[in-house]
C-alpha cells in the first residue's frame, strides 16, 4: 500500500472513530443509477423565495441536477439546465417552471454558479473540454466517486486527502465549493423546506468568500447548512458514507463530523 494510500485510510478510519456503530444509510447510487428519463421525486414543501436571486448552471441534468437546479428554481434564482444530451436538459427545463435549457457553454457563460452534477469518471474529459472557461467561476460539486461507474476513478480518489480535493485538481483557478454529496437526490426532494428542523447540509469551499455563497445557496434551497471550515480539506469530514452522510439535522451532523 503506497504512503498515500495509507494516510487516506488511516484518515477515513480517523474520521469514522466512534461513528462505526452507525449503520450506513442506503443511498440511491448504491442501486444502479436509473436510466432516462429521469424519474422524478416531488419537491414536497414550499421552498422561501431567496432575498438575493443568482444565476445558476447547472451541468449534468439528470438525478441530482435535475432536483438542486429544481430547488434553486422555486427558492427564486435563475436556472438553466444543460446536459451533453441536450434533450435531458430540455426536458429539465419544460419540467420546472421558470428555468430554461441551453448548451453546455451557454450555461457556464450566463452563469455566476455552476452545480456540475456529472459521473465523478467525467471529470477528466470534462475539464479538458470546459476547464478554461470556467477559471474565476464558482463551482458546487456533489460528485461521488461509484467504483461501479467511475472505473480507475474510484481508486485513485483513495489516495488523495480528499474528494472535494480531488475534484479540485481538474478545476484549476475555479472557487471550488462542495455540498449536496452526502444523501441521495431523493431525499433532497423530500426534505427540502420541511417544517420544524431542517435537514442539515454540510459545505466546504476553496475559500471563505465561496463558502458563505455556497451555504446561502444551501439554506435557500431549503436545508440548514453546516460550514465546515479549513478549505475544500474540510470536505474530507463528510464523505459519501461517512458519519455525516444520510438525513440529519444540523446538530446532528455536527456531532458526527466531530465539530
Ligand atoms: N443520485 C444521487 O442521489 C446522488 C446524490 C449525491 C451525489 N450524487 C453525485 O452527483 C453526480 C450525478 O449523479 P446523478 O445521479 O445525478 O447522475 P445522472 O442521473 O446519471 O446524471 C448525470 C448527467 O450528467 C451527464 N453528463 C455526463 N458527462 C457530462 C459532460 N461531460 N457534460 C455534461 N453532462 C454530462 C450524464 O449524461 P450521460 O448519461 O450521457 O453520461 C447525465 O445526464 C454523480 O457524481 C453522483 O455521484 C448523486
Amino acid at each position: 500500500m503506497s504512503g498515500l494510500k495509507t494516510r487516506r485510510h488511516a484518515m477515513m478510519l480517523g474520521l469514522a472513530a466512534g461513528a462505526l456503530a452507525a449503520v450506513a444509510p442506503s443511498f440511491a447510487q448504491d442501486a444502479p443509477i436509473p436510466a432516462r428519463p429521469f424519474v422524478e421525486v416531488p419537491v414536497a414543501h414550499p421552498i422561501p423565495r431567496t432575498a438575493k436571486p443568482m444565476k445558476i448552471g447547472v451541468i449534468g441534468s439528470g438525478n441530482i441536477g435535475g432536483t438542486v437546479g429544481e430547488l434553486f428554481a422555486k427558492s427564486g434564482h435563475q436556472v438553466i439546465y444543460s446536459d451533453r444530451d441536450d434533450a435531458l436538459a430540455k426536458a429539465q427545463a419544460a419540467r420546472v417552471s421558470g428555468t430554461r435549457a441551453g448548451t453546455v457553454a451557454e450555461a457556464i457563460a450566463a452563469s455566476d454558479v455552476l452545480l456540475i452534477a456529472i459521473p465523478f469518471g467525467a471529470w477528466p474529459s470534462f475539464s479538458k473540454q470546459y476547464g478554461a472557461s470556467l477559471k474565476g467561476k464558482i463551482v458546487m460539486d456533489p460528485t461521488n466517486s461509484n467504483p461501479a461507474r467511475d472505473g480507475e476513478m474510484s481508486k485513485i480518489v483513495l489516495t488523495k486527502p480528499s474528494t472535494g480535493e480531488y475534484v479540485a485538481e481538474f478545476l484549476p483557478g475555479v472557487k471550488l465549493v462542495r455540498a449536496f454529496n452526502t444523501s441521495s437526490y431523493a431525499s433532497f426532494a423530500k426534505e427540502a423546506g420541511r417544517p420544524g428542523e431542517k435537514m442539515g447540509i454540510p459545505v466546504a469551499a476553496s475559500d471563505d468568500a465561496t463558502l458563505a455563497i455556497g451555504v446561502r445557496l444551501v439554506n435557500d434551497a431549503g436545508f440548514d447548512a453546516v460550514p465546515v471550515g479549513g478549505g475544500l480539506h474540510g470536505s474530507a469530514k463528510f464523505e459519501l458514507r461517512g458519519p455525516a452522510s444520510g438525513v440529519k439535522t444540523a446538530a446532528e451532523l455536527k456531532t458526527a463530523m466531530g465539530q
